[in-house]
């Protein structure tokens, strides 16, 4: 696996008050062991960052923010800067997440300065991409993941280009049930690690994570695990019940 420590995060999107994301967090910790194998992400709402942080007692366990503006400070009514997020405790931020893209409109653009944004503030961006169910039908789905890829990671350096995690989630399979096959998601991650590469460097790209999303269940958390270049999942709506999201941070694998 080169390496590459297993990354499972869970995106709670618009889910959680306070109280039950501390509750979340308690019984989570309670109910898995510490483990120095994988990684365990929670991006709750912004209101639930700190209670989370404050949570957390295992180093297993990091925190991250489901957005970031890419700005500093200033008149941005309704934004949260890096700058806030590192002080407010997050480890991760996640990027480009594809509700934000069609939602709320974020261009490639944006997400490379966002991304840049929460490098220099000391955090590590989940970078996602993936192709709609129209781009896939149309066979764009390489070209597309490529290009997002691309505008975003411009002008990083080998540092960043090692720390950055990717997220492939095809748009079609986000929160729909529909999951692509381990085959097909890992098709998609081996084409992005061998551009990645050529973009930086080989030896780079085999030590970042790629992570799949879009409809992670249990029941699928170890046939996707299995996949050589799946190296974690960012997971929506099974992340949002601690039985479920416990068998996905338990996930088994073969893979050495
Ligand atoms: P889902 O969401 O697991 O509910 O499909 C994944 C995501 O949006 O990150």
């Amino acid at each position: 696996m080169e390496n590459r420590l297993p990354l499972i995060a869970a995106n709670w999107k618009m889910h959680k008050t306070i109280g039950e994301a501390v509750s979340f967090t308690e019984d989570l910790q309670k109910e898995t062991a510490p483990s120095v194998d994988r990684e365990v992400v929670i991006a709750p709402p912004f209101t639930a960052l700190d209670a989370v942080r404050r949570t957390i007692s295992r180093p297993d366990f990091k925190l991250a923010a489901q957005n970031c503006h890419c700005e500093e400070q200033g008149a941005f009514t309704g934004e949260i800067s890096a700058v806030m997020l590192k002080d407010a405790g997050c480890d991760y931020a996640i990027i480009g997440h594809s509700e934000r893209r069609h939602l709320f409109g974020e261009t490639d653009d944006m997400v490379h300065r966002k991304l840049v944004a929460v490098f220099r503030h000391g955090m590590v961006p989940i970078l996602c991409v993936g192709e709609t169910l129209e781009q896939r039908e149309d066979g764009s789905t390489f070209k597309v993941v490529d290009a997002q890829v691309q505008q975003a990671v411009l002008g990083l350096n080998p540092q960043e280009a090692r720390l950055l995690v990717i997220a492939y989630e095809p748009v079609w399979a986000i929160g729909t049930g529909k999951t692509a096959t381990p085959g097909q998601a890992q098709e998609v991650h081996a084409f992005i690690r061998e551009r990645y590469g050529a973009l930086c460097d080989k030896s780079v790209a085999n030590a970042t994570r790629i992570l799949y999303g879009g409809s992670v269940k249990p029941d699928n958390v170890d046939s996707l695990m299995d996949q050589p270049d799946i190296d974690g999942l960012l997971v929506g709506g099974a992340s949002l019940e601690v039985n479920s999201f416990k068998r996905i941070v338990q996930f088994k694998t073969t893979k050495k």
